[in-house]
């Protein structure tokens, strides 16, 4: 169940067994039962057979080596290097990603099936991380506003909540309480309706690596990298703002938006420039740019908003 802001407290866990059974689902209020009719199995790499896109930067990319070792995934440690350690226990087959909440078309989907259904693109983007490092990745995937179409939001549906994966057995940093699990991420509706928003299934012609999200990942590229949610089990429409992981974990220093902002500082450091991973410790930072560089696809979302008081 998504969870609000004002209504969430501690006590709050969800049952093991609500992320053990993905393939029976009541969903809504309607008591539809959905039973899987997929055949699930891990995505193959000659599944995916990318077109590229006008929206990818002509920025060279990082090596595979430095986006697969250099990760953010808590749910496997804090250190950078802990998920490309840890990762490889994450069993990614079977897979079922729900869609839920306020839409006249719940479903539950596996990747493949997710594959098969819509346009798959290289999509190059810039990653620009809260901790003012940068890279940039050859992600492979397909727009959310395909899957979103299909799920007919309803009138009041206003945001759109994702949820991680939670599974203590195999992800290692589930069983600190470093942060609230299930790790839990969300946009505005037209957010995720842009088509700049995508979720990814593969990066440099492979399959996603489980360090960075597998089987299937979110990527917001003119937000902070905390919005770009991995291993991704639900997706639900709601009318009200969703509690996001970093938000409930200290509110003052991450807001919902987290759009990429150089003149919004974050309370303990700058984010006017960033490092570049890749190239060597001492290399000179760059400025950041606002929305990351991609101001004329999504500047017009926040028109009238003050961004510093929406940070
Ligand atoms: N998603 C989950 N479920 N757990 C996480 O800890 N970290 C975020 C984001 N998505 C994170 C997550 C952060 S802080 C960043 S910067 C990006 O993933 C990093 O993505 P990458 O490791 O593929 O570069």
């Amino acid at each position: 169940m998504v969870k609000f802001k004002s209504e969430y407290t501690s006590a709050d866990v969800t049952p093991k067994s609500h992320w053990l059974n993905r393939r029976k689902l009541i969903i809504g209020g309607s008591g539809a039962i959905l039973v899987g009719p997929y055949a699930s199995r891990a995505l193959e790499r000659s599944q995916l057979s990318p077109t590229a896109s006008p929206y990818s930067t002509d920025q060279e990319p990082n090596s595979f080596e430095d986006i697969t070792t250099y990760n953010n995934f808590y749910e496997f440690g804090t250190k950078k290097g802990d998920p490309a350690k840890n990762a490889h226990m994450l069993t990614t087959d079977p897979w079922t990603v729900t869609v839920d909440g306020l839409c006249d078309n719940p479903a539950a989907y596996s990747v493949d099936e997710l594959v098969a259904k819509y346009p798959i693109e290289e999509r190059i983007y810039r990653l620009r991380c809260v901790e003012a490092w940068s890279m940039v990745v050859p992600w492979i995937g397909f727009e959310l506003n395909k899957l979103i179409e299909d799920s007919q939001p309803a009138s009041n549906a206003s945001f759109v909540a994702f949820e991680t994966l939670v599974r203590p057995e195999e992800m290692v940093g589930q069983r600190s309480g470093f942060l609230e699990w299930p790790y839990r991420e969300g946009l505005r509706l037209d957010e995720a309706m842009n088509p700049l928003t995508i979720l990814s299934v593969g990066l440099y012609s492979e399959v996603l690596p489980n360090q960075n999200g597998a089987p299937i990942r979110l990527v917001v590229p003119w937000k902070y990298g905390f919005k770009s949610i991995k291993s991704i089990v639900r997706i639900s429409f709601t009318e009200e703002m969703p509690l996001t992981s970093w938000w409930d974990q200290n509110p003052r220093e991450y807001g919902f938006y987290s759009n990429v902002n150089p003149n919004v500082s974050h309370p303990r450091w700058s984010q006017a420039s960033e490092r570049v991973i890749g190239t060597g410790l001492f290399a000179k930072k760059v400025p950041t740019q606002l929305f990351n560089g991609y101001g004329e696809h999504v500047a017009h979302l926040y028109e009238g908003m003050d961004l510093a008081e929406y940070y």
